[in-house]
């Protein structure tokens, strides 16, 4: 059987004078996981918030924290973020030089490991480190801003890794311009988590967010349903 489309709210479209609020808010809409962007202003051109910021919103939910590292370099920094409470640490693949002792060093400190790819990046940057990856993000943006529009070539790459992946207990993410126009299509190429800031929290009105989610949720499952010819 399919696993169900998780979806995943991006922290970094919340309203951050009230951020433990929205926390709250957004888990109580129906989220999956909590999609935590750390940006350091050097592998991407913005800055967002770190481990301190992690470490005061963990107590207010069980929900899984997905942390999303966009910073140069990384390894100083998984042992500080798995101590914050962090669930799952994505590293990207463009940001050090030895991944596979990062992704090792992540699932020895309890956490799943994930591996990004930047939209230039070929899939091929997987092959020799699938056993070491419980999730795949895939960019389907430049990251360091949200709000951007979904690049439609990274459907050809979330089809291919969906291959590459085979049966193993991987989750294949996406990132970036996920809204109900464009999930259906990666959920068709084969991937299973969306994270989604500003079609969820834009406006940052709570009672917006539960039907937001229920209809990306919805929009996806309808791009998995056979004879579904969605493309973006
Ligand atoms: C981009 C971040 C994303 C971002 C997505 O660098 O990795 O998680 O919050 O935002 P939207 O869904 O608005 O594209
Ligand atoms: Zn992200």
């Amino acid at each position: 059987m399919k696993s169900p489309p998780l979806i995943a709210p991006s922290l970094l479209s919340a309203d951050f004078a009230r951020l433990g609020q929205e926390v709250t808010n957004i888990m109580a809409a129906g989220a999956d996981w909590l999609h935590i962007d750390i940006m350091d202003g050097r592998f991407v051109p913005n800055i967002s918030y770190g481990a301190d910021i992690v470490k005061a919103v963990r107590p207010l939910t069980k929900a899984v924290f997905d942390a999303h590292l966009m910073i140069t370099p990384y390894e100083p920094y998984l042992e500080v973020f798995a101590k914050a409470g962090c669930n799952n640490i994505t590293i990207h693949a463009e940001a050090g030089y030895h991944t596979q002792r990062a992704l090792r060093h992540i699932r020895d400190l309890g956490c799943r490991a994930g591996l990004a790819l930047n939209p230039a990046t070929p899939e091929t940057a997987l092959a020799y480190v699938l056993d070491d990856i419980d999730i795949i993000l895939v960019m389907t943006v430049n990251p360091g801003f949200g709000g951007q529009s979904f690049l439609p070539s990274q459907l050809e790459k979330i089809r291919r890794i969906k291959k590459l992946v085979g049966k193993r207990p991987i989750a294949i993410e996406v990132d970036g311009g996920i809204t109900v126009d464009t999930i259906g299509a990666a959920a068709a190429a084969g991937a299973g988590v969306f994270v989604a800031g500003s079609a969820i929290y834009h406006g940052n009105r709570a009672e917006t967010y539960a039907p937001r989610i229920a209809a990306l949720r919805q929009a996806a499952y309808a791009g998995l349903s056979p004879g579904s010819s969605k493309s973006v």
